[in-house]
């Protein structure tokens, strides 16, 4: 399972800074792979209204926000941490949150469906100095329109108030131990999931659409990863169209090799594609062979066959799982 922690304070081990760790260390060590982006490092321009996104969903400016992208699509789970400034996010977590108008656009102005939206968590943590009844209310709806524009269910949030200077949070005398505990309740459910790689050779076309329905219709009962034996640069744009045709939104994905999917821990099961022997970096477990023929460079309409005979051996292999 993959966290994604966004930290939006740009003081240098500040309190909502250690708060997120604090939740990132326990979703470490329960065996979540976690990764910090620490938004007030990042060059990112803020949006500029250019309305590029609501015709071609995705944003043109050239700059960190895009490595950010592929990061949200991946991320089960986002915890975005603040301090209050001025009854809202920081400055630079407001400029991540707008730049997600993006992801917004992908699904509301051209209805595509991120396959991982169904299960994807969102969770905040919030600072402010002051014991004003209303401190968060404005963070908490940013928060809640921002997890839904990334495509994350809104689970909730740990919000401390009379948190001002470095270190009040460690002396604050439940917030760490909060902190863990939440991430072991959200965590934790999810941990018993079984891992399901699909393999092929170049991770373009089959592998993706397989891992996208595996992630679509059973997030819930497995944690679905794609690899290739020899991945190209770029996915299939065929299957990425015949995806798009069904409203399934495979942007932001990229071949892998299967040493970089083993980043997500040891599969339960491989399922080959049908175009190489056995996994190499797994010896030992179970491989289903699918024997799909390849439809790199096949008209259309095999493009299609293929993706609906990977949708019914996915529910298959769903109801088995
Ligand atoms: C520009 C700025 C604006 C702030 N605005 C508020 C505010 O509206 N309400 C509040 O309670 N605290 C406010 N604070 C205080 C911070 O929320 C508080 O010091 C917090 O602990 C900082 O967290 P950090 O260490 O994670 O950056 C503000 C601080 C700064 C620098």
């Amino acid at each position: 399972m993959f966290v994604l922690g966004l930290q939006g304070s740009p003081r240098i081990k500040g309190n909502s800074a250690v708060l997120l760790s604090g939740f990132l260390d326990e979703a470490a060590r329960l065996g979540a792979r976690t990764e910090l982006v620490n938004v007030a490092k990042k060059k990112i321009t803020p949006c500029q209204e250019c309305g590029t996104c609501e015709k071609k969903g995705f944003c043109p400016i050239d700059d960190e926000m895009q490595e950010l992208y592929p990061l949200l699509r991946q991320a089960e789970m986002i915890v975005m941490a603040t301090p209050i400034f001025f009854y809202g996010p920081t400055a630079q977590m407001k400029t991540v949150i707008d730049r997600s108008q993006a992801l917004w656009s992908r699904k509301y102005v051209l209805g595509l469906e991120d396959p991982g939206r169904k299960w994807r968590q969102g969770y905040l943590l919030a600072v402010g100095a002051t014991r004003g009844k209303n401190l968060f209310e404005g963070t908490i709806l940013t928060a809640k329109y921002f997890f839904d524009a990334v495509g994350a269910q809104f689970e909730g949030s740990l919000e401390y108030r009379k948190i001002e200077h470095l270190g009040d949070i460690q002396t604050h005398p439940t917030a760490m131990q909060d902190a863990a505990q939440k991430a072991r309740e959200l965590i934790t459910p999810r941990l018993s999931r079984k891992k399901v790689l699909f393999v092929c050779t170049e991770n373009a076309c089959r592998s993706q659409m397989a891992a996208a329905f595996a992630q679509m219709h059973g997030g819930d009962r497995v944690e679905s990863f794609s690899a290739g034996t020899a991945p190209a640069a770029e996915v299939n744009p065929l299957m990425v169209t015949v995806m798009e045709e069904r409203k399934v939104d495979m942007a932001y994905r990229r071949p892998v090799s299967i040493e970089n999917a083993a980043i997500n821990g040891r599969p339960d099961l491989v399922v080959s594609m049908g175009c190489e022997d056995a996994c190499p970096l797994f010896p030992g477990l179970p491989v289903q062979q699918w024997d799909l023929a390849d439809p790199a460079g096949q008209p259309i309409s095999f493009m299609r066959e293929t993706r609906d005979l990977i949708e019914q051996r996915v529910l298959d292999l769903l109801k088995t799982v």
